[in-house]
């Protein structure tokens, strides 16, 4: 995923410096180019050694040093970077990057770096609170650095709180997110609803689908590695939750309307890729019920159209996709749809067609708009979220 891009890895004198060496590995395995430089005070906590093995790059720790074989190398390396992300960042270098000091390789390098930036900060909760270190991080992002959030939880120093270096995952998604796609979405507001709904009968049982929510994240992720500002509504998955994506989860319909409605006013691109539960008992069975007394004979009423309310209250400018699931007649049905609710592309699966639906990690997908009727191939749903996204660009033009 990283081939041919360069990730310049600052590492600074904290204890978290060990989740570093993760983190060059698994920067590796996804191909990127690694160049690690160090503090002196890191290279007390870890040998440089160590990231050279791994990476296959001369650890940079002196930027006086003459056997770098690099010509002025904290610029060289500045030149070469398309991201820097300086983790574990101690209290020290956040301090200095936030005041353009340049005395040792990391800050002088980070002076000279133009691609994006981001620091990592972990430290002792005390030092992590103080008002200077929380100034400086502001400062920081006032520069366009991205700040990444540290953990909670027991600290090395014993203390338990805010300031540990999140996981190497968590920082190799950091690198993902920056570099994995052109930010062809910045500044747009995207709201993706996923998932099933749920429908209590009672306390114990409820009316649900098959909806494994697996097309809605992936449109959220996409939209997010695309530089969109990116809201997820969700019903209940077994999915993680994507970074880089404000995640509201719900469960009813009533709380997907009541969610969508807060957001839909301030979204530039709305996308339903959830499936409802059409109906919904008309009152809940009392507690008293006993598991083997499905009742089966509880009225049920409709819930929300959601999709019908978004058409209703379209603002200017804003763009609505839905997606039909159809056994038969997909076109003829889903431009029905398209039409009657007011959207400017619906998303058509074919239930019955192979690698297409729910719960697959395929899809196969028509997408229909007034003026266009495209077949997709049968794509990953990843790829199938990109090429939706791509077409909705398109048209939104
Ligand atoms: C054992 C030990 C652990 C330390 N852990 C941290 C830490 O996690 N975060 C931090 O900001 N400073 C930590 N420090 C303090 C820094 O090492 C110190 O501020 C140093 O000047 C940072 O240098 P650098 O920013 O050039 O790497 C630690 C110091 C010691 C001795």
């Amino acid at each position: 995923m990283l081939r041919g891009k360069t990730v310049v890895l600052g590492v600074t004198g904290g204890i978290a410096c060990y989740k570093a060496a993760s983190l060059a590995s698994a920067l590796v395995k996804q191909h990127a180019n690694v160049q690690v430089i160090m503090t002196e005070n890191a290279t007390k906590f870890l040998s440089p050694m160590l990231f050279e093995e791994l990476t296959g790059n001369r650890t940079l720790t002196d930027t006086f040093d003459r056997n770098s074989g690099l010509r002025v190398s904290h610029i060289a390396v500045a030149e070469q970077a398309d991201f820097l992300l300086i983790a574990p960042a101690t209290a020290n270098i956040i301090s200095k990057l936030a005041h353009g000091l340049a005395d040792d390789m990391v800050s002088t390098t980070a002076l000279a770096c133009t691609c994006p930036k981001a620091v990592a900060p972990a430290m002792n909760t005390h030092m992590y609170e103080n008002p200077v270190t929380q100034d400086n991080l502001d400062i920081l992002r006032r520069y366009g650095w991205e700040v990444v959030e540290p953990a909670s939880g027991r600290l090395a120093c014993g203390a338990v709180g805010k300031g540990k270096l999140p996981e190497p995952e968590v920082l190799l998604e950091v690198c993902l997110h920056a570099l994995s796609h052109e930010k062809d979405m910045e500044g747009k507001r995207v709201l993706v609803t996923a998932g099933p709904t749920q429908e209590a009968l009672d306390p114990v049982r409820y009316l649900t689908n098959h909806s494994s929510g697996k097309m809605g994240y992936a449109i959220a992720k996409a939209a997010a590695a695309r530089g969109a500002d990116v809201t997820l509504v969700s019903g209940p998955t077994q999915l993680p939750v994507p970074g880089y994506v404000t995640f509201m989860p719900i469960r009813s319909a009533e709380d997907m309307y009541q969610a969508v409605v807060s957001r839909s006013e301030q979204s530039d691109i709305i996308i339903k890729a959830a499936a409802v539960a059409d109906y919904r008992p008309t009152q809940i069975a009392d507690n008293k019920i006993k598991k083997s007394d499905a009742d089966l004979s509880i009225p049920l009423e409709r819930t929300r159209d959601i999709l019908a309310y978004l058409g209703q209250h379209k603002r200017p400018g804003q763009f609505l996709c839905g997606f039909s699931m159809e056994t038969e007649h997909m076109v003829e049905n889903s431009r029905k749809k398209l039409e009657k609710k007011h959207l400017d592309l619906i998303a058509a699966n074919n239930v019955k067609e192979k690698g297409a639906g729910f719960a697959v990690d395929t899809n196969v997908l028509t997408l229909i708009s007034p003026t266009q009727c495209k077949e997709l191939p049968l794509l990953t749903k990843d790829d199938a979220a990109h090429a939706l996204l791509d077409t909705i660009l398109e048209l939104s033009k």
